[in-house]
Order: C-alpha cells, then sequence, then structure tokens
C-alpha cells in the first residue's frame, strides 16, 4: 500500500475517513494553553514529521497552518537551456511568423499568466487581420511536461502499432468515465480516455502540436507549412539553424519546419518556468509556508470526497514517488457548462463544441459516449487567468465556484430559460448526448431538492487555497 504524503486528504482505503469530526478544530479550539503549545508543536512536527500521533498532526495543522507531514517533492531538474531550446524560444516569441505579422505564440500565451491568455477575451483573435475568433480559449501551456499522449485505457500508449481509438472505444463501451473520489487512487487503469494536449487531446506532443497554430486560420493563419519554412529561414535566427542543422536545412522547407517545431518543443519542455513549482501550495507542502485558515480550510473541502471533491479531478497530492500534484488527472469529463452565447461560432444554433468527438477532432466522431467531453486542466496559477472553460464562458472563480455548486440544485442560476420557460439543462450539448453530462461524482452528485454540497464561506475558502497554486510565491 503506498504512503500517504500527507493527511489532509482522508485516506479512501481507511475508515478513518469516515469520521470526519476527527478533523475538526474543536480538539484544542478555545483552550488558551492551546497557543502555548504552538511553538513547540510545530518544533516536533517539523523535526520527526513521521513520529507525529495523527491527532496531534491535525491540531498543529489547525493551529499553525504547517503542513505536519512535510514531503520531499521530486522536482525537474534545472538546467540552463540547450541551444536547440534557446532557438525554440525565439521562435516562441517571434511575431513575423504570423500572417498578421502582429502575433507570436506568446501573444496568446502570455509568461505573466502561466502562458495563459493575456487578457480577459472570452477566446483570443487571429488571422491575417487580428479579427478571426475561434471557440476555445488558449489552456495554461505550464505544467505539460509529464503529459502522456493520448489513449484511451492502459495499454493503448505503450501499442508499436498506432492505436486504433476506435477499436479501443468499442472496448470501452461501457466505461466512458471513471467514478472521480477525492483521496482515491487516480483510474488510470479504467478504460477511459487520458492524456494528449488541447482541449480534446488530439495532439500528443509539443512539436506535433506546434505547427497548428502556425497554420489555423483563426491564428496565425499562414497558409501552408512552406510559408512558415520560408519566414524561418528569413529570420532574425535563421543562423542559428544553420549551426545546429547543417547549412542544408533550408533546402528542406519539411525538415525545416519539423526542426523549428521540435525547438518549440525542447523550450516548453526545458524552461524551467513552464513547470516553476514556486506555488505556496508547493512551500507547504515540503514543510516551508503556512497556509492561513482560510486557506486550509479550502484545502479540506476541496480534497472532501462528499462535498467539493475537486481532488477527485484535480489531484493534489503528491504521487507516491514523490512527484507534485498537476491538479489534474488529465481525464475527461462532461460537465455541461453552459452554452457561450457570446462566440460568434455559437450564432448557429446546430453548432456545438463536442471536444472529444468533434468537430475539430475527427477521429472518434462516432464515439457518441464521449461527446461533450474536455480535458480536465490544471489548477495550478488558474487565479491568474481570466477566463475559464473550454468555451470562455466564465471569467471568475467564483462564477466557477456557482456552477460546480448550483448546476444540480439550482440550475435556473445556470442556465438560460427558452421561450416556454423552460430552464435549458446543459444547452451546450445536444438533448440525445446529455446522458454523458457527469452526475455520480460530488459535487454533482445533488438532486435539485438537495442543499448545494458547498456554503459561501466554503467558496470562498476554495477560492482563497486555489491562490495557493499560483507561482511565484517567496516563503520567509
Ligand atoms: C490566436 C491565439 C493562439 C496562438 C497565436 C497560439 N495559440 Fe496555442 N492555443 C490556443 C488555443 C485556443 C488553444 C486550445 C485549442 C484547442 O484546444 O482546440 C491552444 C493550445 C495550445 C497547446 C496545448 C495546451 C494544452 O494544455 O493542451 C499548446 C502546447 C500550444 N497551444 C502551443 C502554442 C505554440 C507553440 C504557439 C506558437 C507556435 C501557439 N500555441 C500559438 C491559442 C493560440
Ligand atoms: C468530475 C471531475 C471534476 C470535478 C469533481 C471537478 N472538476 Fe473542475 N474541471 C473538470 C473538467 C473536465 C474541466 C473542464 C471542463 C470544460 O471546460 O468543459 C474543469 C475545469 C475547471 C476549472 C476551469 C479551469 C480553466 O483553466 O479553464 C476550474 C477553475 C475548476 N475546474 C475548478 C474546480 C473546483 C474548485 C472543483 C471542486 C468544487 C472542481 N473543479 C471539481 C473536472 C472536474
Amino acid at each position: 500500500m503506498s504512503t500517504q504524503p500527507y493527511r489532509t486528504s482522508p485516506p479512501a482505503d481507511s475508515t478513518a475517513s469516515k469520521a470526519p469530526s476527527r478533523r475538526r478544530p474543536r480538539l484544542l479550539a478555545g483552550c488558551a494553553a492551546a497557543l502555548f503549545a504552538v511553538a513547540g508543536l510545530t518544533g516536533y512536527a517539523l523535526a520527526y514529521p513521521e513520529r507525529m500521533p495523527a491527532a496531534l498532526g491535525d491540531a498543529v495543522e489547525n493551529l499553525t497552518g504547517a503542513n505536519p507531514h512535510p514531503v520531499q517533492l521530486v522536482l525537474p531538474p534545472q538546467a540552463p537551456l540547450s541551444a536547440v531550446a534557446k532557438l525554440g524560444k525565439q521562435i516562441f516569441y517571434d511575431e513575423s511568423l504570423s500572417a498578421s505579422g502582429k502575433q507570436s505564440c506568446a501573444s496568446c500565451h502570455s509568461a505573466s499568466r502561466a502562458y495563459g491568455p493575456p487578457n480577459d477575451l472570452d477566446v483570443q483573435l487571429g488571422g491575417p487581420q487580428l479579427d478571426r475568433q475561434s471557440y476555445r480559449p488558449p489552456p495554461s501551456l505550464a505544467y505539460l511536461y509529464r503529459q502522456a499522449p493520448f489513449s484511451i485505457g492502459p495499454d493503448a500508449a505503450d501499442a508499436a502499432a498506432p492505436p486504433d481509438f476506435n477499436a479501443l472505444a468499442q472496448a470501452a463501451m461501457g466505461t466512458q468515465r471513471a467514478d472521480k473520489v477525492a483521496g482515491t487512487t487516480p483510474a488510470t487503469v479504467a478504460m477511459v480516455p487520458v492524456g494528449g494536449l488541447f482541449w480534446d487531446g488530439r495532439a500528443d506532443s509539443y512539436q506535433r502540436q506546434a505547427l497548428g497554430p502556425l497554420l489555423n486560420p483563426t491564428e496565425m493563419a499562414n497558409p501552408d507549412a512552406a510559408t512558415v519554412a520560408n519566414k524561418l529561414a528569413h529570420a532574425s535566427y535563421a543562423d542559428a539553424f544553420r549551426k545546429l542543422f547543417g547549412p542544408r536545412i533550408f533546402d528542406n522547407p519539411t525538415m525545416l519546419t519539423a526542426e523549428a517545431m521540435f525547438a518549440v518543443g525542447r523550450y516548453e519542455f526545458e524552461e524551467p518556468d513552464f513547470h516553476a513549482f514556486t506555488s505556496k501550495y508547493d512551500y507547504w507542502l515540503q514543510g516551508k509556508a503556512r497556509l492561513t485558515h482560510a486557506e486550509l480550510r479550502g484545502l479540506r473541502l476541496f480534497n472532501d470526497s462528499k462535498k467539493a471533491n475537486c481532488a477527485g479531478c484535480h489531484l493534489s497530492q503528491p504521487t507516491s514517488d514523490g512527484l507534485p500534484p498537476l491538479f489534474t488527472d488529465t481525464q475527461y469529463e462532461a460537465l455541461g457548462v453552459p452554452r457561450n452565447p457570446r462566440l460568434e461560432a455559437n450564432r448557429d444554433p446546430k453548432f456545438f463544441d463536442l471536444g472529444l468527438c468533434g468537430p475539430i477532432r475527427q477521429d472518434l466522431a462516432q464515439q457518441k459516449q464521449y461527446c461533450g467531453m474536455f480535458l480536465t486542466p490544471t489548477l495550478r496559477n488558474s487565479a491568474t487567468r481570466h477566463v475559464y472553460f473550454h468555451n470562455g464562458v466564465y471569467h471568475d472563480l467564483k462564477q466557477v465556484m456557482d456552477f460546480y455548486n448550483l448546476r444540480n440544485t439550482d440550475p435556473d442560476k445556470i442556465y438560460p430559460r427558452d421561450a416556454a420557460g423552460k430552464v435549458q439543462v446543459y444547452n451546450d450539448i445536444p438533448q440525445a448526448l446529455q446522458a454523458n453530462v457527469d452526475y455520480a461524482d460530488a459535487p454533482f452528485d445533488r438532486k435539485p431538492t438537495d442543499r448545494p454540497a458547498m456554503s459561501d464561506q466554503d467558496i470562498q475558502d476554495i477560492i482563497a487555497f486555489i491562490g495557493t497554486l499560483t507561482d511565484g510565491y517567496k516563503p520567509h
């Protein structure tokens, strides 16, 4: 059995998790002697984490905000950028590679916002005149360094031949969703879609991904790879290509763009800023920072499998081999996020962005059980975003929390009404496919007559906790 790295989340396989009252502050709260004990307890906690009895650990956590069970995180090695990655960085910031001449990768993936959108637009504008709109907001490019290729089920990624996703999807029929309960081992062995890049997982590697935006008519909008190659050959950094790949590289446009995309991929992989792990929560995990009362309460709610259950999908615990949590299980879910009426594409009432089953991704179009499913994004640096979900419908975390809390218990507050006055639940998924929407996992397991899973205070505290996932925290 794997050891629990820390105990704030109830261990799923222990009956102790059924007794949440154990972790209420009542033990010492209100007791004057407690404050006196704090200093000593913390010292003990940090010096002998493994020896501390459970109740004492909780008390330390409650009173000091310190992690009573600090862990050693296995962080990515830090090294200066290789020459290829340096070239990739220049490409990443090169606006001349776009048809408009004004747009680089960084225009939509801003370093100051964890390589997510630089502004609060629902979706970014692109194209030759920078007036074309796509229908998905840019995800953060941070914390993708451990993203596995797209697969369905446990073995697809290892197969020697290219996997046949339709055959796998057929084999997995009936198990399109894994049950998600915070604190349990992630369901990596389940036959469910997992991994990949983009909201629909359609690209497997940084390298294969990078040519996409350069050619996408609503993004950098080059007509073809030859145009990109020509721009690269005339870029200020063209000499670097010559040095790294030899002078013949410019004779072969296909090779040139492939090496350029490889370089961008190396930059995204090597640059420490893409996986900094300098959030307050990372320092807390390592015993180097203390959470406030609200942040700690938020963390517990986040991990509470019966209520908010955020950690059921946005994994919050280090892996058993010490890798820091990425706040995603990299699986796909249909949450039934409301339609965004501001998107141009949505003016057509027959248009639906259904993620895994299209329209951008085509190979799973027949697998209707996956319609409406999108990749679970990381929540690291989520507080720096100003646009949320695959259609950019929400613009702050309070709106996101209201969605999770009220979708089932008070759908009237989430979805519009039709002409007849009926609430149009799940209105961004055609009716025939709405059975794909997740109603099994907390907080989505409530019924209209139930009380919402979270109080206003709970929501505030969870938002406070999400704030501890922003990089750049300076521990004292
Ligand atoms: C006009 C805005 C725009 C530009 C310019 C742009 N992107 Fe993106 N990027 C997006 C959007 C939107 C998505 C999500 C699209 C989807 O899921 O279908 C995305 C997704 C990605 C992803 C997948 C991220 C994830 O979490 O799965 C990567 C990697 C990426 N872009 C890298 C780049 C690179 C490299 C460049 C420059 C060559 C670039 N982007 C230029 C808007 C942009
Ligand atoms: C059943 C799995 C699941 C659970 C439980 C869950 N999420 Fe999510 N979360 C997702 C998926 C999938 C998306 C993307 C959905 C989409 O865009 O259609 C998402 C998106 C988000 C986003 C938007 C991120 C972005 O970059 O756009 C936030 C914020 C978020 N979740 C927070 C939470 C919080 C807080 C909780 C607990 C109250 C929670 N989630 C519970 C799966 C889950």
